[in-house]
């Protein structure tokens, strides 16, 4: 068994759609999570624009609800994936050791992909923010997977 949590700020919209997305690839043997570093959103569900976002590529992230990331974390799970640097930044401030800790767009990059290093914030912009954003975070899943394959 793997355990890999995604680690975005509010944990409503870059973060339940990365568990959404690789949930959806059907992987044996995975544990999949989510979190924020920040806790305002605790107990909600992802944004709707989120939501809709994920719905129109078949993928349904109604029934996450938002949580914020915790130093149990780094017991509980095996892979810590952070969104942007500055979510990687906030983990390591509380981690022992970063082995754990990656940040989504090294798998693309290990993969010889061309993504940012940091899947931008939708929250305060427009509709295709959202759609950007899952674009990136589908490329880092895409990695992600092929990470994944060669360690069950
Ligand atoms: P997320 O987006 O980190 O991708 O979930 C955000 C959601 C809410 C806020 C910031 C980012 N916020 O400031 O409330």
């Amino acid at each position: 068994m793997t355990r890999v949590l995604f680690v975005c700020l509010g944990n409503i919209c870059r973060s339940p759609a990365a568990e959404g997305i690789l949930r959806a690839r059907g992987l044996p043997d995975l544990v999949i999570d989510s979190a924020g570093t920040g806790d305002w959103h605790v107990g909600k569900a992802p944004d709707r624009r989120m939501q809709a976002a994920c719905l129109s590529r078949n993928i349904d992230i109604s029934d996450l609800r938002a949580r914020q990331f915790s130093v149990t974390d780094f017991d509980r799970f095996d892979l810590i994936v952070a969104m942007d640097r500055s979510n990687y930044r906030d983990i390591l401030a509380l981690a022992q050791g970063k082995d754990k800790v990656a940040l989504l767009s090294e798998f693309a990059h290990k993969q010889g992909a061309q993504v940012p290093e940091d899947v931008p914030d939708p929250y305060y912009g427009g509709d295709e923010g959202f759609e950007t954003c899952l674009d990136i975070i589908t490329v880092g899943i895409d990695g992600l997977v092929s990470d994944l394959q060669a360690r069950i």
